[in-house]
């Protein structure tokens, strides 16, 4: 049976920060009211990136800048990718898929391209996937993409779910390992609960309600979310999965260099840390500069502590996080 391992990594957010000041701005304008300092204390989020929503700053454009670093690390070519699995909720357009789209940016024409939706545990999903296919041989090169423009579906007058999220996109190349290299994807774990569907979603723009104009004067085409409830089940899930990575693989957590944990709100972060035991200075945060950017958080996240310097070759990492669905998973590596 083969292995597989992330040979490279990128990441790319749009050029429009957005500071706490200016969203309570923009949050007054739609009828509600907010604050700098709510907003750093509740959630640790400073500022996010939002997109133009111009041609450059699509979903898939990003997910085009964050790929082309990733095939840099690995310094591998578009042909040489045979599948792109696109991670997002958010996608350029329903049909066709964002994965398709950047296909045709990337040239990457002997590649299956196709998007999945798992939220926020989108980027997991992803390699869960991708570790599979490069498994049983089906596969030996994936991109495996965690892109979101979210910004659209926010309700700007809902403060508690608008002041929470960002756009950006990360990417990994999945590779098949040679046969003596320590870098590898050791598990992935993933699990979902759809019956905790209504704590966090979009009604209408599907199947079970179009978007008519009483709907959009409704605001229903946008984010809902219950955020208390969210934040409970997030604790818990975090440290289950966190726990499942670490002992499945006859690890213990010590062995752990570093954890990169959905990006949602600081509090969780740091509440999952103490259940694990684990100080905050092995967890990658950068929340604070880009809010959730849900599929692409970790990721991004992960592309930016390499490239600091921060995570090392050789260093174990986890992967840790939770999503609409709701949807958790866990993935550990040596990276
Ligand atoms: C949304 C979240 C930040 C709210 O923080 P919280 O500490 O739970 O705050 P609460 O909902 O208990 O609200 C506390 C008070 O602040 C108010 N409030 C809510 N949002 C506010 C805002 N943006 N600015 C000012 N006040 C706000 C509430 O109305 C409430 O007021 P009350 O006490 O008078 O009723 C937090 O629950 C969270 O991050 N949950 C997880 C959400 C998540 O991860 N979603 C994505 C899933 S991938």
């Amino acid at each position: 049976m083969h292995h597989s391992w992330i040979s490279g990594i990128g990441s790319a957010h749009p050029k429009g920060i957005v500071t706490n000041e200016e969203l309570a701005k923009k949050i007054a304008q739609h009828g509600a009211e907010t604050n700098d300092q709510w907003i750093r204390e509740r959630t640790g989020i400073c500022e996010r990136r939002i997109s133009s929503l111009k041609e450059d700053e699509r979903n898939s454009s990003l997910g085009l800048r964050a790929s082309l670093e990733a095939m840099e690390m690995a310094n591998i070519q578009p042909q040489d990718i045979d599948l792109i699995l696109y991670a997002t909720c958010s996608p350029d357009t329903l049909v066709p898929s964002t994965a398709c789209w950047l296909q045709k940016k990337l040239g990457a024409l002997q590649a299956g391209a196709l998007d999945l939706n798992a939220a926020c545990s989108g980027f997991v999903y992803g390699l869960h996937l991708a570790d599979q296919m490069i498994k049983t041989g089906a596969h030996k090169t994936i991109l495996v993409i965690g892109g979101e423009v979210l910004s659209p579906y926010l309700n700007w007058g809902d403060r508690t779910s608008s002041i929470l999220f960002g756009d950006g996109a990360g990417a990994a190349v999945v590779q098949r390992t040679h046969s003596d290299q320590s870098s590898r994807l050791f598990s992935t774990h993933v699990g979902s609960d759809g019956n905790l569907w209504d704590l966090f979603y979009i009604p209408a723009g599907g199947s079970n309600q179009e978007v008519t104009p009483e709907v959009y004067e409704r605001q229903e085409h946008k984010m809902k979310m219950k955020g208390r409830e969210i934040f409970k089940v997030a604790c818990n899930t975090l440290a289950t999965y966190a726990k499942k990575a670490i002992e499945s693989n006859e690890f213990s957590v010590e062995d752990v260099d570093w954890i990169v944990p959905h990006q949602a709100n600081l509090r969780i972060i740091e509440n999952v840390a103490k259940k694990l035991n684990v100080p905050m200075d092995k967890v990658i945060v950068n929340v604070d500069r880009f809010g959730n950017t849900s599929a692409a958080t970790v990721p991004t996240a992960f592309a930016e502590a390499v490239k600091t310097g921060k995570i090392k070759r050789g260093d174990l990492v986890l992967f840790d996080v939770f999503g609409a669905g709701l949807t958790y998973g866990s993935a550990l590596l040596r990276w």
